[in-house]
C-alpha cells in the first residue's frame, strides 16, 4: 500500500522566531488521518526544527541538497550533512530550483544518486509550464523529466522515492489544476512507472499533487484515486490551514 503524505514546503520564508512559532502551532494541531506529515524549513532552521519536532509525528525535511559529498561548493549542503542533523527526506527538483538555479535533469539525476547513496528519501518534483499545457504537450514533458532523472535507477530504489507532480502554472498563482487534470496526470505517471518497472513499483509509489492546494480544494483533489497527497507551499505557512489540508483525506 502506498503512503498518503502531506508535505509543507516553506521555501524562503520564516526566520528563527517565526519558525519556532509555526512549529509550536503545528505541534498543537490534531491529526485525524493516516497521512504522513512533513515540513521543509530553510536550511538555517532545519537542525533546530528537526530537534523541536522529535516525537511530534511531524518530520522536518530539506528543500534541496548538493550532489557532492563535500568540497569547494560555496553555499551548498550535502546529503551527509542533512543526515547529521537528523533529516531523512529531501525535496529535489522543485520548479523554482529548475527555473532560478538552473537545475537540469542531469544535475538532478546526480542529486538523486547522492541522496539514495546516503539513504535519504526523496520527494522528486516535476511538472509542465503553461506553454506545454496549452500545446497539450504536458505528458511528454513530464515523461521526459521523470525518465531523465530517475529511470537509471533499479526498481528497489523506489522504496525511497515519492513523486510530486506540480504544474508550474499552478504554483503560487492561485490557479489549481482541476481534480480531473490532476487525476489524469497522476494516472499517466503511474502508467509510465508501470511500463518501465512493472505494476508493483507503480502501485506502491506515492504521487503527490502540488500547486495552490488549499483547505478549500484539498478534499476534492485528494479524493482522486491516483493522488496520494500534496506538496503545499503558501498554505503550509499557516498551521490551521496546513492541518486542514492534512485532515482533508
Ligand atoms: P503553492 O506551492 O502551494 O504555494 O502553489 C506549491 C509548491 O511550490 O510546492
Amino acid at each position: 500500500m502506498r503512503k498518503q503524505i502531506v508535505a509543507g514546503n516553506w521555501k524562503m520564508n520564516n526566520d528563527v522566531a517565526q519558525t519556532e512559532s509555526l512549529l509550536a502551532n503545528l505541534k498543537n494541531q490534531t491529526k485525524t488521518t493516516n497521512a504522513e506529515v512533513m515540513v521543509a524549513p530553510t536550511f538555517v532552521n532545519l537542525a533546530s526544527a528537526a530537534k523541536a519536532l522529535e516525537g511530534s509525528g511531524i518530520e522536518a525535511v530539506a528543500q534541496n541538497m548538493h550532489f557532492a559529498e563535500s568540497g569547494a561548493y560555496t553555499g551548498e549542503i550535502s546529503a551527509s550533512m542533512l543526515k547529521s542533523v537528523g533529516v531523512k527526506t529531501v525535496i529535489l527538483g522543485h520548479s523554482e530550483r529548475r527555473e532560478y538555479f538552473n537545475e537540469t535533469d542531469e544535475t538532478l539525476a546526480k542529486k538523486v544518486d547522492a541522496a539514495l547513496a546516503n539513504n535519504l528519501r526523496i520527494i522528486f518534483c516535476f511538472g509542465e509550464v503553461l506553454a506545454d499545457r496549452k500545446s497539450n504537450n504536458q505528458e511528454a514533458v513530464v515523461e521526459s523529466q521523470i525518465s531523465n532523472a530517475l529511470f537509471h535507477l533499479n526498481a528497489d530504489a523506489y522504496k525511497n522515492i515519492v513523486l510530486a507532480y506540480e504544474p508550474v502554472w499552478a504554483i503560487g498563482t492561485g490557479e489549481t489544476a482541476s481534480p480531473e487534470q490532476a487525476q489524469d496526470m497522476h494516472a499517466f505517471i503511474r502508467k509510465t512507472l508501470a511500463t518501465k518497472y512493472g505494476s508493483d513499483v507503480a502501485n506502491n509509489t506515492s504521487v503527490l499533487y502540488g500547486g495552490s492546494c488549499k483547505p478549500g480544494n484539498a478534499k476534492e483533489i485528494f479524493s482522486k484515486p491516483d493522488v496520494d497527497g500534496g506538496l503545499i507551499g503558501g498554505a503550509a505557512l499557516n498551521a490551521d490551514d496546513f492541518f486542514a489540508i492534512v485532515n482533508a483525506f
